[in-house]
């Protein structure tokens, strides 16, 4: 008999997925148009070309769907609104048909004894937005708290937790520096002026969503990414140091203490935002929850990044597999701030799947990296972080931003061409996890599996 790790009753077994990453329908039923279609519609933007406009086609299957999260015994999904669908310009005039999709899922999820958990923002901003300055332009933020006040007038009644954005940090850095997502700038001073604009808007949605429905949970998913030191020498340590302070803490300072990290606004000189009185007291809302999305971590030393790390494994993404990271980032984000209960929002792999000629997808690396990080999650529990429940990455494979749809991240396999969904290995093994409320503490052997220390 395997060793089972149990986690406490009524921890909440979920899985996760976006908007434009699985729903397709891009122009149907009035939607309007987001800056990742006009985006993955300009050649030359995403992998193979690859759009999001049918991706899989969850707008149309969603009651299938559903019945899939059924079979797999999910507690709770996470799942995102697209603004433009409900609101097609951004502001003002509303789709009804838009509406009433969120509102048949929301009613299908509960009677299958799902919970929903809604993020109201994963990354489709309205292209009419982006058309009057986007997240450069501080109307944008007022725009984005009259949508959740929408969302939450509609939906309130039965959705009781609700994310505002799903990583700012991806969003802005991105979307604004790098260019590699929507809308595809470069330009680092414009990238932290759309990052405090989106930390903004999440303050206003916070306050526009408990006006609406006092009742319900109110949170935010950020992306931890921790940086860590390759040695212990000073220089490493202190590059790893302000690298984790212009990343993760950027946004997590300003949440929680309402300050940004000051070594790094001085290090970002004159790129630094422009902020005006009042705005960190409105970011800095009390919150019911905090969504930690992980996937890696990122080793520095002084010289800059260290990649590959000699040793370790790497997912299809290039992302290192170090799961006792993990464990290190929910206890440093545990002392370092006055947080409130977590949930990890995403959590997961993309790994080559194939359809075997046997009909089934053997995905035993995604098994092993799934049952690692719950091992180091529940560890980090037992050390006093109030972890209240766990979401894989994805349900279901779907497009993987400007990777399109080579990256497969699901625990349900889906072949685009029939729209075909088979639940891989991994998806019955977290059947499993979730009907036992626990994990085995031993893996099965994989065959790239060098195993680091303290793992
Ligand atoms: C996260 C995103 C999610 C997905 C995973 C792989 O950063 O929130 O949409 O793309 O990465």
């Amino acid at each position: 008999m395997t060793d089972i790790l149990p986690f406490p009753p009524g921890f909440l077994w979920g899985a996760a997925t976006a908007a434009y990453q699985i729903e397709g329908a891009w122009d149907a039923d009035g939607r309007g148009e987001s800056i990742w279609d006009s985006f993955s519609h300009t050649p030359g933007k995403t992998r193979d070309g690859d759009t999001g406009d049918t991706a899989c086609d969850h707008y149309h299957l969603f009651q299938q769907d559903i019945a899939l999260m059924g079979q797999l015994g999910l507690k709770a999904y996470r799942f995102s609104i697209s603004w433009p669908r409900v609101i097609p310009a951004g502001r003002g005039k509303v789709n009804p048909a838009g509406l009433d999709f969120y509102d048949r899922l929301v009613d299908a999820l509960l009677g299958a004894n799902i919970e929903p958990l809604v993020t109201l923002y994963h990354w489709d901003l309205p292209q009419a937005l982006q058309e009057t300055g986007g997240w450069g332009a501080r109307d944008t933020c007022a725009a984005f708290a009259d949508s959740a006040a929408l969302m939450v007038r509609r939906l309130g009644d039965r959705v009781h937790r609700w994310a505002t954005l799903n990583e700012p940090s991806a969003s802005a850095f991105a979307g604004h520096r790098s260019g590699e997502h929507a809308p595809g700038f470069r330009d680092r001073k414009l990238a932290l002026q759309a990052a405090h604009h989106l930390l903004l808007a999440h303050g206003l949605a916070v306050q526009a969503i408990r006006a609406v429905e006092p009742g319900v949970e109110a949170g935010i998913v950020l992306c931890l990414w921790p940086c860590e030191p390759i040695s212990g020498s000073q220089e490493d340590v202190a590059a790893a140091e302000l690298a984790w302070r212009q990343g993760d803490a950027w946004f997590l300072d300003p949440i929680f203490c309402a300050h940004y990290p000051p070594a790094a606004w001085e290090a970002n000189g004159p790129e630094a935002p422009h902020v005006q009185p009042g705005d960190l007291a409105v970011i800095a809302q009390r919150l019911d929850f905090l969504g930690i999305n992980y996937y890696s971590r990122s080793l520095r030393g002084a010289q800059g990044v260290i990649s590959p790390v000699p040793g370790s494994e790497y997912t299809e993404m290039g992302w290192e597999v170090h799961p006792p990271a993990f464990r290190r980032l929910l206890l440093r984000v545990h002392r370092e701030y006055p947080l409130p209960p977590l949930y990890i929002t995403e959590n997961g792999a993309a790994f080559a799947d194939e359809l075997s000629a046997d009909g089934c997808v053997h995905d035993p690396r995604r098994i092993e990296y799934l049952r690692r990080h719950l091992i180091q999650a529940r560890r980090a529990m037992d050390e006093g972080v109030d972890l209240r429940g766990y979401f894989a990455w994805s349900l279901m494979d779907n497009f993987e931003w400007a990777n399109g749809y080579s990256k497969r991240f699901g625990l349900v396999y889906v072949d685009y061409p029939t729209q075909q969904r088979i639940v891989k290995d991994s998806g019955a093994w977290y059947r499993g996890v979730i009907a036992r409320n626990g994990v085995e503490v031993e893996g099965h052997a994989v065959s790239k599996g060098s195993r680091p220390a303290g793992d």
